[in-house]
């Protein structure tokens, strides 16, 4: 395990899981995964653009420990929390003989991670699982709490499961070769930790949010760590999203949501897009039902832009 990483543990009614925040842990990966190496091979299911983006520093690490990596690559976009691509990534697993006792490593963004941790959870009836998250939605959201799943026609993850990971390793250097587009959706999630409970942090981002998408190091790191930090606090209070607190989660992601499927899961419309908008329109809908003052959706609408 990493001496230096910095950690931020997840409780949840089965235990806890680290996330170890670091600059270079993908490089790294291999000593904290080598202990989940069972045969001295690790299976990583990736998407063809992180893979060729991110594969080879991954593979660096592992090329001195004498453990193979074997990827599944499955497609890439929203399109891939499917039914055809569960089966099709299933029946690979299967035929690579995984076992319970294997450990299925996610190594992309939320699609990646949603889609495996959802295989995971059914295969040999649950399997562990370790995420690596590539993009900044992922970092920030996805990759943090267990909620696992895929689309179906009548919605956005209608289908899945809580399984939760048995670590997260993400790597703020892995943003460097993210396109600017996928930079701003994930930040949109960033800013929600903000609008749903802590005024200070959205200040931080009125601040510090240019810096965040123009790739200032400094500044992802401490809106990873923030925006962890707080998710962690919501999933140990309200891990099934029965309480109350988890739902503040989904704050804007149910107008979100309409318009995602509006757009068929497509690429018009990147997740954290929609709930941009979706916020907006919340607060929009807030004024209208006199529960917030103007003031709020303008200071939103202007940080959106
Ligand atoms: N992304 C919302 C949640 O994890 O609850």
């Amino acid at each position: 395990m990493l001496a230096c990483a910095s950690r931020i543990d997840v409780e949840h009614a089965g235990g806890a899981y680290p996330i170890f925040i670091e600059p270079g842990l993908i490089h790294a990966a291999a000593e904290m995964l080598a202990p989940y190496a069972r045969n001295d091979r690790l299976i990583i299911v990736s998407d063809g653009q992180v893979w060729a983006a991110q594969g080879p520093r991954l593979r660096i690490g592992f090329a001195g420990a004498g453990i193979a990596l074997i990827p599944i690559i499955v497609a890439v976009g929203e399109q891939a929390k499917s039914w055809s691509v569960l089966i099709n990534l299933i029946d690979r697993l299967i035929a690579l003989g995984v076992e319970r006792t294997d450990t299925i490593v996610a190594f992309g963004g939320g699609v990646v991670g949603d889609l495996t941790g959802f295989a995971a959870s059914i295969l040999k009836r649950g399997c562990t699982y370790i995420q690596i998250p590539t993009t900044l939605l992922a970092q920030v959201d996805s990759s943090v709490g267990g909620k696992t799943g895929i689309n179906v026609q009548a919605g956005k993850n209608l289908v899945g499961a809580f399984h939760h990971p048995a670590a997260v390793l993400i790597d703020p250097t892995a943003l460097d070769t993210l396109p600017e587009r996928q930079v701003k959706s994930g930040y949109a999630e960033i800013v929600k930790y903000g609008l749903i409970g802590d005024a200070g942090f959205f200040n931080w981002c009125e601040a510090h949010g240019h810096a965040v998408i123009a790739g200032d190091l400094e500044a992802r790191i401490h809106a990873i760590r923030a925006s962890v930090a707080a998710k962690a606090r919501i999933v140990a209070e309200d891990e099934r999203e029965t309480s109350g607190a988890r739902q503040l989660l989904n704050f804007g992601h149910t107008f979100g949501h309409a318009l995602e499927a509006e757009t068929r899961f497509g690429s018009a419309l990147l997740h954290g897009e929609a709930v941009a908008i979706g916020m907006k329109l919340a607060f929009g809908l807030s004024v209208e039902l006199g529960i917030c003052g103007k003031e709020d959706p303008d200071r939103v609408s202007e940080h959106f832009g």
